[in-house]
This record gives C-alpha cells, structure tokens and sequence, in this order.
C-alpha cells in the first residue's frame, strides 16, 4: 500500500524504506516548490492502482466499463485544448544553441529554469504529489535505466504503470546511490480551498522541457500521453539517444519484433516508420496462411534501446512495459493481435462510449452503433456524425495496454540481456518513387537512405494530403540533439560493431498511375520480412539496382497470393531514374538545413547517388 505523509505545517518525509538520500532531497525540494498537499510514494501495487482509478471515477475523471464487456477497464475523457503531443511546445535546452539543433526548440538553461521555476511556484496546491518511480526495460537490465516522475496527476500515475515498471522495486533496484533521471511533471492546475476540481486538469501555457546536459525533464501544463508519460517520448527518446550517443549505443523509435522460419530458426529485426505508415499493425503482424509455419512476434511497438553485446552484435529491448497506441483505424480486420491486447486492464482517452459501457472508435467496426456517447460528453448517432462532420472518438484517442496481454508477444520481450538484431528496415508512406523494398549497399548507404526518410502526409493527420515531409530515421521530434549529429554517430556505430545489422528500405504505399496501392499491406508484408531475414542469413538472391539490392520476382514467396504479376513486381520495385534526380534535389535542399553538422560522408553519398542515375 502507499503511504501518505502530510502534516500541518506541509512537511513531507519519505517512507522508512526509501533510503536514497539524493533522492529524497530531490522530492523535498520540489514539495517545497509546489506545495502540495500530500506526497505519496507509489509502490505499484494492484491496491493501489485501483485506489487510483476508484477515486478518479468519483470525482468524475475516469468512467469504469462495463466490467462484463472490459472488465477493470477506464475510460478518460480530456480537454479538447489537451488531446496530443505539442511539439511547438516541446524545448531542448542545451548551454550552446547549435547542440540542439535545427530540428529542435531551444531555449537557454538557465533561462528555462527560471521560467518554469516561477510556473512550478505553488503549481500542485490543493493536489497530491505523486512519486512514480519507473525502469525504462526490464528492472536489473544492463540496457535499462531508471527515471523517477513527480506528477500530480492520478491519471499519469495509473498509464505509467502500465507503460513502464513503476513502484517499490525499481526503488528497491535504485538503492542508496543508484543513477535516475529525474522527470517534474505538473498539470499546471492548483486548487485553493473549497474550490471544484475539473475533470482533466491542465493549463493553456504548456512547456515540455529536456536538459540533456543535466538529464532533466520539466513539463508543464499538460495532462496527456507523451507530454506526461515522461518515460516515453522525453526520456526513453530524448534524454536517451543523448545519453545513448555520449555512451555509445542507440535509443531509436523503433518497433521490435522477431520472426520465426518453420525450422524454428529466430531472427530479430527493428523497425522505424513515421506515423500513420502502420507500425503497430507490422509490429503484431499475422502471416498470411499459405506461409504456414512463419510466425511474427512482437517485442515492442514504438521504442528500441540497443547496446553493442559482447559478441560484437547489437541487442534490443523494449523500454516500456505497455502500448500507448492510437485506437481509431484499429479493428479485428486491421490489426488482431491489437484488438485482443484491449480486451482487460485498459485505460482508453478520448474515445467514445457504448449505451452498454464498452467504448467504440472509428474503424472499429464497419457501422458504427446507433448511439454514442462522444469523446466530448456529446450525444453522437452516425446521422450526427454524418450531418456534423463530428468523429465519436477524438482522431489521436488512444489506448494504454499491457504488453504481456498481447498474444503476438514474444517469448524473450523481458530478456534482459535483449534480443540480437540481425536488419534495420526503414519504411515511410510514399505514393511514388520509393521501391516496395531494397538492401543498402551497405551500412553508410543504409544511413544515408535512414537519413532521408520521407513520409506524405495524410488528410487524416489533419495536414495537406501528399506533400513530402523528412523525417530521418522516424526521429525527428524525438531526437534530443543535433540531427547532423545523429547521423554521425550511426555512422560511427555501424563501424565500431563487428557484426552490424543490414539496413533495409521499405515502402508499402507506392500507388499506379490511377491511384490504386500497388501492394497490399497488412499480413502480405510477411512475404518481404521473409525476404530480408533469409538475406540477413545469406540465403535469399537479390539483383544489383542504383539504389541497393532488390529481390527479382522469383526472390519473393508467392504462395497463396494472387494479384501481383511479374509486370506489377517490376513496377512495384522499379527505380524511376527521373523521380529519383528530383528526390535528390529534395534531399540536397534538406540536408542544406543541417549543413553546420552534416556529415561529409552523406554529403558524398548523395553526388554518388546522382552519377548512378544514368539512363
Ligand atoms: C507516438 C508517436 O505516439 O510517435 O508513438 O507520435
Ligand atoms: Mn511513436
């Protein structure tokens, strides 16, 4: 059970068994800062996450499901000026500018601080201040770390519970003097005496702060996902690829999942995608039938921390212990294994609620239930949705979900030794120009095409349909330093390691002429996985092309698939000579952005590109 310590006069001492001195000082000093009324250190018990939820549904902040159709499952419902990350909101304050990049917000350290030290001032009277310590990978882990969230936020103590190991034993592995990044989260939302709490609690100034020099994160004014979860975006990616580069390793935002042959031989692959590409659908994929015995299994879903092991080969882990996933689009047809990991122990936020108690998103189901409550409390029918143009669930409404109920997962997630990655496959959403799949050449070629990474955006991600935005390496909200950094020190990684994994380039959108997709997705991608693990075994055949190496027709699995002629593989992989001089015009233009700290070497990579491109 949690201990609750207030007194009169607002002095706050830890329970007995915290015997971190640093620590306790840390909370001491924030407690004075903000004032809250109580300070709890959560123990991440069972009790005391359903004291939690039983005592948000109370004051109206949690709805409790029908526990016949979702049992001990919640659904919160935010503000609508609180629904998503905010990047323009987001900083990385490093002492010279330039560190942080053109890819980053920057602000001065010193100068940060004393804004946000004057928001914190009192920021948490009336509430409670919540002690969350959590380990990002599994606790003892030689490739996890620890961080500790001051939050005064209920809501944030229940989804980091489930997003990451939380409670007495992560403290328990901290000991007297472990290392923790320490990680200030406020709602930003004090109460005076008498006055009537909200039901989402949050502020309209919001700042989302990382101080990698001192392994820092402040966030204010947000209540949701990752501008709160602090172990997500801000420290397993931010706080971490700084971490990560001054120690040599890789914090990447990077599905795992393995794949297994009918032999029963293993291969381990990590993946990046922009969003809205289908990376959680390809992290739970199910083969199609007709490749009996092949199976996919998943080892996380967003985020990969890798460290070179011993026998000079890189090795995974999934940092979180849950899925902080998007729910609409998600369904039996789209993805399974996901809508099998929903059915207990789940905290939905902004979607919609069924007449029964259960909740519903778009997408879930082919027609939508007569009735709805909406995410904003609103009566919702699909003539309301229709006439108004408004959705029942909020386009970014999520799911918070324990890993272990996913029936995809794979029997090593919580290895601590991680598991061995044997390919890098990068993969945006592009309606031309992009091959379904090639191999680098090698490991700088695969860099540079990680480097270059583009995705079009959707009408769904609320921007205009079909402009090309980079986002090297899917990372460029989340990296915490430099871009021409980052680059460098993959480079320099896949030279350090004796056996680096191969680097692949996918791209599952690529569309005819008539605007029709080319290739179907979903569980067919198997037939490419299977290609780049048996090329990662020296097994597969490939031809030569411009860009890398790429199966010929007769290199692909076709059983029990029809519809893709050998004329269609060829324009499916085809590289487009004219499309690809424009391409590297664009890649010219982007890497220009980042010329202060770009590498020589893709610099040189792109000219080579171009002296290829010859009719
Ligand atoms: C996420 C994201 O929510 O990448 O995982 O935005
Ligand atoms: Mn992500």
């Amino acid at each position: 059970m949690n201990q609750r310590i207030s007194d009169t006069a607002k002095s706050f001492s830890a329970p007995d068994y915290v015997k971190h001195e640093k620590l306790k000082a840390w909370v001491a000093e924030v407690a004075a800062l903000t004032q809250p009324d109580a300070v709890v250190w959560c123990d991440g018990s069972q009790e005391e996450a359903d004291g939690l939820c039983a005592q948000m549904v109370q004051s109206g902040s949690l709805i409790k499901l029908n526990p016949a159709k979702r049992p001990n499952s919640y659904l919160a419902c935010s503000d609508p000026s609180d629904v998503a990350r905010v990047e323009d909101r987001t900083f990385v304050c490093t002492a010279s500018k330039e560190d942080a990049g053109p890819n980053n917000n920057w602000e001065d350290p010193a100068k940060m601080k004393e804004t946000l030290k004057g928001l914190f001032q009192g920021c948490m009277r009336g509430r409670t201040l919540y002690v969350i310590p959590f380990s990002m990978g599994p606790i003892g882990s030689p490739i996890a770390h620890i961080g500790v969230e001051l939050s005064d936020s209920p809501y944030v103590v229940v989804n980091m519970r489930i997003m990451a190991r939380m409670g007495r034993a992560v403290l328990d592995q901290l000991g007297v003097d472990g290392e923790f990044v320490p990680c200030l989260h406020s709602v930003g939302h004090p109460l005076e005496p008498g006055q009537q709490d909200v039901k989402w609690p949050c502020n309209k100034t919001k700042y989302i702060c990382h101080f990698p020099e001192t392994r820092e994160i402040w966030s204010f004014g947000s209540g949701y996902g990752g501008n709160a979860l602090l172990g997500k975006k801000c420290f397993a990616l931010r706080i971490a690829s700084t971490m990560a580069r001054d120690e040599g390793w890789l914090a990447e935002h990077m599905l795992i999942l393995g794949v297994e042959s009918p032999a029963g031989e293993k291969s381990y692959v990590a993946a990046a995608f922009p969003s809205a590409c289908g990376k959680t659908n390809f992290a739970m994929l199910i083969p199609p039938q007709a490749l009996d015995g092949w199976k996919v299994t998943t080892v996380g879903d967003d985020i990969a921390w890798i460290k070179p092991g011993k026998d000079g080969r890189l090795y995974a882990i999934n940092p979180e212990a849950g899925y902080f996933g998007v729910a609409p689009g998600t369904s039996e047809k789209t993805n399974y294994n996901a809508m099998a990991t929903l059915k207990e122990n789940i905290i939905f936020t902004n979607v919609a609620l069924t007449d029964d108690g259960d909740v519903w998103w778009e997408g879930m189901t082919k027609e939508a239930p007569a009735h709805l409550i909406d995410w904003q409390g609103q009566d919702w029918t699909p003539a309301i949705g229709k006439e108004t143009g408004r959705k029942a669930a909020h386009p970014n409404a999520r799911f918070t979900a324990p890993a272990r109920q996913c029936p995809s997962i794979d029997p090593n997630w919580e290895d601590a030794a991680g598991v061995p990655i044997s390919a890098f496959i990068f993969g945006g959403r592009r309606s031309t120009t992009v091959p379904l799949v090639f191999e680098a050449f090698n490991w700088n070629y695969g860099v540079y095409m990680a480097a270059t990474l583009g995705s079009e955006t959707t009408a769904a991600a609320g921007g205009a349909q079909g402009i090309v935005r980079r986002d090297p390496f899917a990372m460029l909200p989340f990296c915490g330093y430099h871009m021409g950094d980052y680059f460098n020190h993959w480079l320099r990684m896949g030279h350090r390691i004796e056996h680096a994994p191969r680097i692949f380039t996918v791209n599952w959108f690529r569309q005819d002429a008539d605007g029709n997709f080319m290739w179907p997705g979903f569980g067919e991608n198997m037939r490419v996985l299977k290609w780049i693990v048996e090329r990662c075994r020296g097994r597969a055949d490939a031809r030569q092309s411009t860009l890398g190496w790429m199966p010929k027709f007769e290199d692909i699995e076709w059983t029990g698939m029809e519809g893709i002629s050998k004329e269609q593989f060829e324009a499916l992989t085809k590289v487009d000579n004219d499309a690809w001089r424009e391409e590297l015009k664009l890649h010219a233009e982007w890497f220009e952005k980042l010329k202060e700290r770009l590498p020589k070497e893709l610099a040189l990579k792109r000219e080579l590109f171009e002296l290829g491109m010859v009719d």
